[in-house]
């Protein structure tokens, strides 16, 4: 009895299987012997139309028919097989003679045509050559589809890697833009605010917060500077400088969405204090991997947390601000050393004059303790120092033997005098000093009520650091002695100032002077 077949077998007898339309001949019982011999697995049939069925039920991978058994059915079977993409390949044989029907066979779409008288052998090797090459032009259709398929995703990468370098492209414009826009020749908080105002502006996110450390107290990033935040929120603003947020922004270097990381228990605390200020996301400022800031970006334009379209741009951004505050920070140390080599030049012009000597390094103390009491910042106190050391750094450019002229001073006296704030800005203005400083000195002469010089400027036109100045500038020449008089005290000098309030000098700033001089800090 014999054995059942195993599924593999039958598998691979099935990859066998050759269905021959033959006629009852010696040739053809010698041709089924001559497959069987191969190794494959012949289905006789006596017909065309048999064959037909026989291909339907037993899937051969070949057909062998005898060109006798060919009428006009036969030859539609061979155009249906022709009709199918990759079907069964069929091979016809028919006499040497019958070379038309041979011909009209191949027409109709037999795969192969075998002249008879031919060995059995032959037969069988024609049919096997003919299934290697269906089966290599099925392997090489198989890798033409392949090789379109990547070529089409390669085309989809190509689209995709062109938009991402598109869209890079716009981006570093914007950058290059935005930064160019952000000076770092000026106030650290300045430079802080301009960042936020134009991120605003290129994110269209109207609630922005700059946190960072003071000077005072490292241990928590506090909002120095806020865009469409009230005050008393921006003041309450504050996360630990080396908590949990603070930490994962630094060692993260990216974006950090508020709803991903709400879940996270460290983080509870820090988030929340983030949201009840109405801010979605945070941004870290890096520079040589420490944290130099944290920027807060509250809700998109539509509402709700900013597309990542939108952090993405924020961040392409704001990373450029660790190098900006570095610079900032360079010309910050240049401009300090540059103002002490002034200062001390200035000094020693001054020292030329009994009445000058100290001036200006006394006005710039009082204009610092003037500052502090007004709350100015670090930087806006150093910036409004600088600018007191050289208020009258002009006057070197005019006659210095009017500076101590004894008695009165002539028309034309006060004409060159009246020149030297205007000179002094002058000076550097070619230096490349910042406008805040420049201003500062071309007005320190402006008065209140606008009957100053050199532009006769009144009341909040004239800049603030100026109408500091003035005041600074008019206590020193009080409690100094000068050619005409001997110096007061400063109680006696504020005494003397204060009916100027509203008229020569800002009355806030008045008012400031005499808070210091009622501390005692300037007491003779
Ligand atoms: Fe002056």
């Amino acid at each position: 009895m014999a054995r059942p077949e195993s599924k593999n077998e039958q598998s691979d007898l099935a990859s066998m299987r050759v269905v021959l339309a033959l006629p009852d001949s010696d040739w053809a019982d010698e041709l089924i012997q001559a497959f069987l011999r191969a190794g494959f697995v012949p289905h006789r049939t006596p017909s065309a139309e048999t064959a037909a069925l026989a291909v339907g039920y037993r899937a051969p991978i070949a057909v062998l028919v005898d060109g006798d058994l060919l009428d006009t059915a036969g030859f539609q079977l061979l155009d249906a097989f022709r009709r199918q993409s990759g079907g069964t390949p069929v091979v016809v044989v028919a006499p040497e003679s019958a070379s038309q029907l041979r011909l009209k066979a191949l027409l109709w779409g037999a795969d192969d045509c075998i002249a008879l008288p031919c060995i059995p052998a032959e037969a069988v090797l024609r049919v096997r050559r003919l299934l290697e090459t269906k089966k290599n032009l099925a392997r090489l259709e198989s890798a033409k589809r392949t090789a379109e398929e990547q070529c089409e995703g390669n085309r989809a990468d190509l689209r995709s890697l062109r938009e991402d370098l598109r869209r890079n492209a716009i981006l570093l414009q914007r950058a290059v833009e935005f930064h160019r826009r952000l000076s770092p020749n000026g106030d650290r908080v300045a430079l802080e605010a301009q960042l936020l105002r134009h991120l605003s502006v290129e994110t269209g996110i109207d609630r922005l917060a700059y946190l960072t450390t003071r000077h005072s107290d490292a241990s928590w990033l506090v909002a120095q500077s806020s865009w469409g935040l009230p005050r008393r929120l921006a003041d309450q603003l504050r996360i630990p400088a080396t908590g949990e947020l603070a930490t994962l922004l630094k060692a993260g270097g990216v974006p950090l969405v508020a709803d991903r990381v709400r879940l996270h228990p460290s983080l509870r605390l820090e988030l929340g204090i983030l949201a009840a200020g109405g801010f979605k996301a945070c941004l870290p400022v890096l520079l040589k991997n420490e944290l130099l800031a944290v920027v807060l970006l509250g809700e998109s334009k539509t509402g709700g947390t900013p597309t990542e379209e939108t952090l993405r741009l924020a961040h392409f951004l704001v990373s450029a601000m660790g190098p900006t505050l570095a610079a900032q920070e360079r010309w910050a140390r240049e401009r300090h050393i540059t103002a002490g080599t002034l200062g001390f030049l200035v000094a020693t012009l001054e020292s030329r004059s009994p009445f000058l000597t100290g001036h200006s390094a006394r006005v710039a103390s009082w204009a610092e303790s003037f500052g502090l009491e007004l709350g100015m910042s670090q930087d806006e106190l150093s910036t409004l120092t600088a600018a007191a050391v050289l208020h009258d750094i002009g006057r070197f450019q005019i006659d210095p033997a009017l500076w101590s002229k004894m008695g009165p001073l002539e028309d034309a006296d006060w004409g060159h005098i009246r020149r030297h704030p205007v000179e002094g800005a002058r000076i550097l203005a070619e230096a490349s000093w910042p406008t805040q400083i420049l201003s500062a000195v071309r007005h320190h002469h402006e008065r209140w009520d606008g009957n100053g010089y050199p532009f006769g400027l009144a009341g909040s036109s004239i800049p603030w650091d100026a109408r500091i100045l003035s005041v600074a500038d008019a206590m020193d020449a009080l409690t100094s002695d000068r050619p005409n008089r001997a110096a007061i005290s400063p109680d006696e000098a504020l005494r003397r100032l204060r009916p100027e309030s509203g008229i020569q000098f800002d009355p806030s700033v008045v008012d400031a002077a005499g808070r210091v001089v009622e501390a005692g800090a300037f007491a003779a």
